[in-house]
């Protein structure tokens, strides 16, 4: 190995190693030849059966057709790019059948915030240390669960300052009404949590299916309830997230979710509710483009880091992809006092 090779070797080892993620290049997609030659090495990636047609469907047509909507999408210019991810064997219905998991939310009582208050330009709960790892809903219906978790993570960092990883398993093992990582709501898993407490990820990890619910262990963590942000109003949702983590609803029923490499999303997504995530924080770009940001359990080689940006401040007041429509936040008794202080 020359030097310049054993220079490259490393640079793109260390690269490689620090994203973690499938790595091609653009050109890669452009010819039917390269294109077969990249699904074979994405299939070793990831372990992808080595068979043709998986569910009557034939997987290599699913992934040029995905290949060729990134190719074309990120040749646009937008704000936000595309990447072939472990998404890419899977039509988009697929995706949102095995991928999401939210079922029509009970409204309870809606909190009208004091939209009067100035929050800060820009939020980012991780920066605070309020935001656990990015973690991984495998091929469950359990984003409801994962979003639940992540604010109530958040609510006690704030209220206690100990960041703790909870467990979405024994919500999905003890709230849940359905059989099999077939979806839930988060107004029931706040509710369970209210009642009995959480425990932590290490005492009651994740199995990526529902399994009998573990009894008799302890709760590390409890919260009061929960409370809905005023809905349709991405004002409200600013000031609900300025002081802690809420749980949002998208429509990620959207090729550009699915296949999000980085950057903001203000397009492709309509408003029927499938997903659920956390929202931790907000921010605008040098160029005044404004964004939310969702944390997402799709594990951190998707998105930025497992992280997705979307616009903020749209005129239709349901908020890009539906995201002002259904925010939901956990409530705690020590932290009642909802002041207009956002230091913790
Ligand atoms: C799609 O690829 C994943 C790996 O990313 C694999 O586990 C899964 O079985 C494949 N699905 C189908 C339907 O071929
Ligand atoms: C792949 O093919 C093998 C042998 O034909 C079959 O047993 C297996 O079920 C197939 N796997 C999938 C995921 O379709």
């Amino acid at each position: 190995m020359t030097k310049q090779n054993l220079f490259t070797f490393l640079f793109l080892f260390f690269i490689l190693r620090t994203v973690g993620g499938f790595e091609y290049q653009d050109d890669e997609l452009e010819s039917e030849e390269s294109l077969l030659k990249l699904y074979d090495r994405w299939r070793s990636h990831y372990h992808a059966p080595f068979n043709v047609t998986t569910q009557g469907v034939d997987r290599y047509e699913v992934f040029r057709s995905n290949a060729n909507y990134i190719m074309k999408i990120n040749k646009m210019k937008l704000p936000y790019k595309l990447k072939l991810n472990h998404f890419a064997n899977l039509t988009q219905i697929e995706v949102v059948d095995m991928y999401s998991g939210i079922s029509a939310e009970e409204e309870t009582t809606t909190i009208i915030e004091n939209t009067d208050v100035d929050p800060p330009d820009s939020m980012d709960w991780r920066e605070r240390g309020a935001v656990t790892d990015v973690k991984n809903q495998k091929k469950c219906n359990s984003c409801w669960a994962f979003a639940t978790v992540a604010t109530v993570e958040g609510l006690n960092f704030i209220t206690t300052k100990r960041l703790l990883s909870l467990s979405e398993q024994q919500l999905l093992d003890c709230s849940s009404e359905d059989n099999n990582c077939k979806g839930g709501t988060r107004g029931v898993a706040f509710q369970f949590i209210a009642e009995k407490g959480i425990t932590t990820e290490t005492l009651y990890p994740y199995k990526e299916i529902k399994g009998d619910c573990l009894k008799n262990i302890e709760a590390s963590v409890t919260i009061d309830g929960y409370s809905w942000v005023a809905q349709n109003n991405e004002r409200a949702l600013q000031i609900a997230v300025a002081q802690q983590p809420v749980t949002v609803s998208i429509d990620s029923n959207s090729p550009v979710f699915t296949s999000y490499s980085g950057g903001i999303i203000t397009n492709g997504c309509g408003t029927k509710l499938s997903h659920s995530m956390a929202a931790i924080g907000y921010g605008t770009e040098a160029n005044g483009r404004k964004f939310w940001i969702l944390k997402n359990s799709y594990g951190s080689d998707w998105g930025e880091g497992g992280y997705v940006r979307i616009e903020r401040g749209i005129s239709d007041t349901r908020g890009r992809c539906g995201i002002a429509m259904q925010p939901i936040y956990p409530t705690s008794i020590k932290n009642i006092v909802r002041a207009n202080t956002y230091e913790i």
